[in-house]
């Protein structure tokens, strides 16, 4: 993936992508743009004319499962989508999943509540069975299940209970894998929908595959939706894995890249400032999770060995949450909770931040890539009928 779009740098993006706040900017009155029409918001009006093209519509079966506008779908990523990111993701007429992995069911009815308050559109919980405890995964779940949420994304070892469990309470049940016989799995336990997780990744990567392949070996065997996740950020990307038959692009740096994340300034500006080079996949990270967990980060003075090794290290505190430690080689990454030495903690960061040059209002970053996506394919399709008219001349 990374490859394919190395020509597609912040700086050469086609004329119609609009331009977004610099770093630090304010959101502004764009916030809450009217992405239905695939116009600019107003403040933008200038640099966009709308013409037949923004009335191409973009939908896929997978919206009306979830309840959303659009086939753009915010990862859920622990610790980062909160209740504000989820909020603007789904009032931009995408779909959001709050990361609650290893978060007490306090939280979550607290997360579930704030977004209910700001909107009435569906959207779903994160969890990771194989990374909490089993008590507090049994709070998490009954918290799901009594606050109806409508859908609850999956990942890591698949866990047949808690699949059963959720779908008998009535709450869609979707599986990130990494594989093809991931995949088969998730959906012989019951998975409604399925997340193709390509190597590009930030945070946790399942699989070795990169992304194209992977659909194109999940997508044909699939017999429910499949999504797409990996690098993507942008239009083109949208257009591209809904061409290898993906129903949706699932985004997680992209979005940890707005005002709204609640990812620490600090994570925000290395993913702005950083390239896809600069990041690896690295097992040093592990206290929290099974060991043998890879994730993608961006390189630091930890995934330089500079702070010793994971394996022989005494528990090291670099940081708190609340009174909370943060240790040296845990999973956590810099919050807007947190103090600390944010440079050693785990910075994930997914393959397509070359393309990540600003810090964009999630609402304004949807409607970009949707207004993007269809130019692209409207485009597309005028190329294909003007094809044809040739052919039979
Ligand atoms: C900061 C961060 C935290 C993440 N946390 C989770 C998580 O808690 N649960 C999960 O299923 N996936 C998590 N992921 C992985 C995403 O589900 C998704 O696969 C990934 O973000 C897609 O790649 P991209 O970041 O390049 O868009 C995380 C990713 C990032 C970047």
């Amino acid at each position: 993936m990374s490859d394919k779009h190395a020509h597609r740098s912040g700086e050469d993006r086609p004329r119609h992508i609009p331009p977004t706040p610099p770093l630090g900017g304010k959101a502004g009155a764009s916030e809450h743009p009217d992405v239905k029409s695939f116009q600019e918001p107003h403040t933008r009006e200038s640099t966009l004319r709308p013409s037949r093209r923004d009335r191409v519509t973009l939908s896929t079966p997978v919206c009306a499962l979830l309840g959303c506008d659009y086939p753009i779908i915010l990862a859920g990523m622990g610790g980062v989508s909160r209740s504000e990111l989820v909020t603007a993701v789904t009032r931009a007429g995408g779909f959001g999943f709050l990361g609650m992995v290893r978060e007490p069911a306090a939280l979550i009815r607290q997360e579930v509540e704030a977004v209910r308050r700001c909107t009435t559109r569906p959207f779903g919980v994160n969890l990771i069975p194989a990374a909490t405890e089993p008590a507090l995964l049994e709070q998490e779940l009954a918290a799901c299940i009594e606050l109806g949420v409508s859908a609850v994304a999956l990942f890591w070892d698949l866990s047949r209970e808690t699949v059963a469990r959720l779908r008998q309470a009535g709450i869609l049940v979707v599986c990130q894998v990494g594989s093809a016989d991931e995949a088969s799995e998730a959906v012989s336990a019951g998975a409604q929908i399925l997340i193709a997780q390509g190597v590009e990744a930030g945070g946790h990567v399942r699989g070795t595959t990169p992304l194209h392949e992977l659909l194109q070996q999940i997508v044909p065997m699939s017999p429910v939706p499949v999504l797409a996740a990996g690098g993507l950020v942008d239009g083109q990307d949208l257009v591209d894995v809904l061409h290898a038959g993906a129903q949706a692009a699932v985004l997680g740096t992209a979005f940890l890249a707005s005002p709204e994340s609640f990812a620490h300034y600090y994570h925000k500006k290395r993913v702005v400032d950083g390239h896809a080079s600069d990041t690896l996949i690295t097992e040093t990270f592990h206290i929290n999770w099974p060991m043998g967990a890879p994730v993608r980060v961006l390189r630091n003075s930890v995934t330089r060995g500079e702070r010793g090794t994971p394996s022989t290290a005494e528990p090291t505190i670099i940081g708190s949450e609340m009174g909370r430690p943060i240790y040296l080689f845990s999973t956590d990454s810099p919050l807007r909770s947190m103090t600390g030495d944010f440079e050693a903690m785990a910075l994930y960061a997914g393959c397509g931040i070359d393309r990540i040059r600003t810090l964009t209002p999630a609402g304004t970053r949807l409607a970009a890539i949707m207004a993007d996506a269809a130019h692209i394919l409207f485009d597309e399709r005028t190329e294909q009928i003007a094809q044809a008219g040739r052919e039979k001349s």
